[in-house]
């Protein structure tokens, strides 16, 4: 079945936990993000329409790259996240940043944007290349377009191999997959942002790699967490066989019955990829 008439749910439907690990996944990458925004040309005075607002990371992002002068439009269909991300924003005492609560694939943002943006958005969207088309009707002639989307196609590595995190790898990957994500959506940047009108894009990849003290193992555990209930709708594993509050520490045991002190992960990759409209 094609990817757009499938329905796609949002696989990390924890939403409590998923608010933590939002902000964990954004602690490893979020310079990587600000990197591929000043490269696509976001600067003060912008307004700009943020997709996928999450725990707010990439809002809070935008609104100090646009600065008092500017505009964050952010979009979510979660009312629970968006709240949170919306208190974070007022005790940072940031008053340049607009929630709309609703389906991006449906939205109809008012005015003219000078950018569209977004992280780890386009995934979850069946059609993204029809939405963005769509979106881009309220953005300027030569506005930016960037977005940072997750992508499994290479696979996250561990040296040396510990076969348990490389399982839980594998829960991962079947969990996302099963539910409709888009696993290749970093690579399928380009043929979305051409179908939707645009010029080529420029594109980069990143990795999160680090050791056990890193924050990474946090990350990971949080995102297996995330995705437990998915796995139980999906039949791919019980809560009781992930026992995801012991994960952390067989992980850890995992390095350490290997005699290995020096064991490192790879994360997936983060593609990212930026262009004006024509
Ligand atoms: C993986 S999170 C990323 C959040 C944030 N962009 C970041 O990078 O930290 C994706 C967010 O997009 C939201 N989302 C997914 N599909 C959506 C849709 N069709 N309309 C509105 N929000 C959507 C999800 O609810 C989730 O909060």
């Amino acid at each position: 079945m094609a990817r757009e008439e499938k329905k796609v749910d949002y696989a990390l439907s924890d939403t409590e936990n998923e608010k933590k690990r939002l902000r964990e996944q954004s602690r490893i990458i979020i310079e990587t993000t600000r990197r591929v925004f000043a490269l696509a040309g976001i600067e003060p005075g912008m307004r700009v329409l943020e997709l996928g607002t999450g725990a707010g990371d990439v809002t809070i992002l935008l609104s100090e790259m646009v600065g008092p002068t500017g505009e964050v439009v952010s979009l979510e269909k979660n009312p629970a996240i968006q709240e949170s991300a919306r208190k974070r924003v007022e005790a940072e005492g940031r008053g340049n940043v607009e929630f709309v609560c609703c389906d991006i694939a449906s939205a109809e943002p008012g005015g003219v944007f000078d950018a569209l943006a977004g992280r780890a958005v386009l995934m979850d969207i069946p059609s993204p290349e029809k939405v963005l088309a769509k979106l881009l009707k309220s953005v300027r002639s030569g506005g930016v377009v960037a977005f940072q989307e997750v992508d499994f196609t290479v696979r996250p590595e561990v040296i040396p191999p510990m076969p348990l995190m490389q399982k839980a790898w594998d829960l991962l990957y079947a969990a996302m997959e099963k539910s409709g994500t888009e696993m290749q959506m970093g690579f399928k940047l380009l043929p979305v942002f051409k179908r939707a009108g645009l010029p080529e894009p420029m594109m980069h990849m990143d990795a999160f790699i680090g050791g056990q003290a890193s924050g990474g193992i946090d990350w990971f555990v949080s995102t297996i967490r995330s995705l437990v209930p998915m796995m139980e709708k999906l039949g791919i594993a019980t809560a009781a066989e992930v026992d995801v509050d012991t994960l952390k520490d067989r992980l850890i045991g995992e390095y350490f019955a290997a005699g290995v002190r020096d064991g490192l992960g790879m994360s997936n990759t983060w593609i990212s990829a930026w262009t004006r409209k024509g």
